[in-house]
């Protein structure tokens, strides 16, 4: 339960928060509640370079539009009478249990979006008690974020370097600093051509954004010939240099699983053949995703491909879903179709950029809010009831 709701579920709190601030004060809120709003919202406060690197896709960002597409594909058919008069929307992954199925999304360089980065979300996170997936390329190092963050659950998102003694390096940190499970992204051996910022010429950690846990780490600065502090422009030309290894194959995931306790789950999974072997390959779980849509142009939606992956691995395996979650009716559909758990991605980095801490907190709260009378509302009183018989085919 988010912070002194205590025994108020999520959606009612939320509206009578909302209606009686508005009747009584006329005041509205601060963050606008359409994610179409917000996305404007984000763009009006953005500079140009900030706002395009977010909404921003590989090619021609069909990838993206079929993210949405995809959730048109299915309606909901609710249930009436139900007794739905109390809520359980906790959840147990990988031996942990959420309050909520939702997890916020690794989401790199939140610097450009607001000046305390990702120290701002992970704030609004443990506010929220909503467990927060830290970055590789965030803003700040994990060990802060990971301060911030306190109890909340909280995975490291490891973006795979071609340097084994760094990557080794980066889980030890995590593993330190007190992380609770490693999201290996493995759709990201290269950079996807993203034609917004090659158009502008924007690469955020050129500017010395997202590379913060490469700048602290002692293996990275043993790479260059001056530290950091005196030549950030060699350092952030070294981690392109080496923050991805393209190398890698299914045989190398046993490598990083005995390096590690933590669980890892595979992000990035669209194939099923893919799903089973990372499962084959040590990872407890993978998260279905296209990464939003950035890396291939004209890529199957996410959504499209969940139901198949839930149904090969879903009864050994954790399945997590991202790409294209806006409201809490995309949540449920993702939920119904065999997902665990969801990600939410680009609306709470517009609520960062539009309020630092606490856009991500009125973003991620409305999300919640939705959900709960989502689910409420097709006749559901926990999350574990939510399945296929909850949709049709459009
Ligand atoms: C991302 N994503 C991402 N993924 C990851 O594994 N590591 C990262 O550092 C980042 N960074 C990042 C930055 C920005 C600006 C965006 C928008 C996305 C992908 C992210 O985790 C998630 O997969 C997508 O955001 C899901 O798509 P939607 O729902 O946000 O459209």
């Amino acid at each position: 339960m988010p912070d002194d709701t205590t025994s108020t579920p999520y959606g009612r709190f939320r509206q009578t928060t909302v209606y009686t601030t508005g009747m009584l004060t006329g005041e509205t809120p601060d963050v606008p509640a359409s994610y179409e709003a917000l996305k404007r919202r984000a763009a009006e406060v953005l500079e140009g370079d900030a706002y395009d690197y977010v909404a921003g896709g590989a090619g021609s960002e069909a990838t993206k539009r079929h993210n949405r597409v995809a959730f048109e594909d299915y309606r909901i058919v609710p249930r009436v009478m139900q007794d739905t008069a109390e809520r359980d929307l906790s959840t147990e992954v990988l031996g942990q249990t959420f309050d909520v199925p939702v997890l916020l999304a690794p989401i790199g360089a939140q610097g450009i979006l607001h000046e305390e980065g990702d120290l701002a979300s992970a704030r609004a996170a443990e506010r929220l008690n909503v467990p927060y997936v830290c970055s590789t390329q965030s803003s700040e190092t994990l060990e802060d974020v990971s301060e911030e963050l306190g109890e909340t659950p909280k995975w490291f998102q490891l973006y795979w370097s071609e340097d084994r003694e760094l990557t080794e390096s980066l889980v030890s940190r995590a593993e330190e600093a007190g992380y609770d499970a490693l999201m290996v992204t493995l759709d990201t051996p290269h950079l996807g051509w993203r034609e917004r910022d090659v158009s502008r010429g924007f690469l955020p950690f050129l500017a010395g954004d997202g590379i913060a846990n490469y700048v602290s780490d002692p293996v990275f600065r043993d790479r260059l010939a001056q530290p950091p502090e005196e030549n950030e422009r060699a350092a952030a030309q070294e981690f392109v240099e080496v923050f991805s290894d393209p190398s890698l194959t299914w045989a190398d995931l046993d490598w990083l699983a005995s390096q590690t306790d933590l669980p890892i789950v595979c992000k990035g999974i669209l194939h099923p053949a893919d799903a089973e072997q990372a499962v084959a390959h040590g990872a407890e779980g993978v998260v279905v995703s296209n990464h939003g849509g950035r890396q291939v142009d004209g890529e199957v939606a996410a959504l499209r491909q969940l139901p198949t992956i839930s149904h090969r691995i879903g009864d050994d395996a954790t399945v997590l879903f991202d790409s294209g979650i806006r409201r809490g009716a995309d949540a449920v559909k993702a939920l119904a179709l065999g997902a665990d758990a969801v990600m939410l991605g680009r609306p709470y980095a517009y609520g960062l950029g539009i309020d630092g801490e606490n856009g991500v907190h009125e973003v991620v709260e409305n999300f919640l809010a939705d959900f709960d009378l989502t689910v409420a509302l097709t006749g559901n009183d926990s999350v574990s009831d939510i399945d296929r018989d909850l949709l049709v085919e459009a």
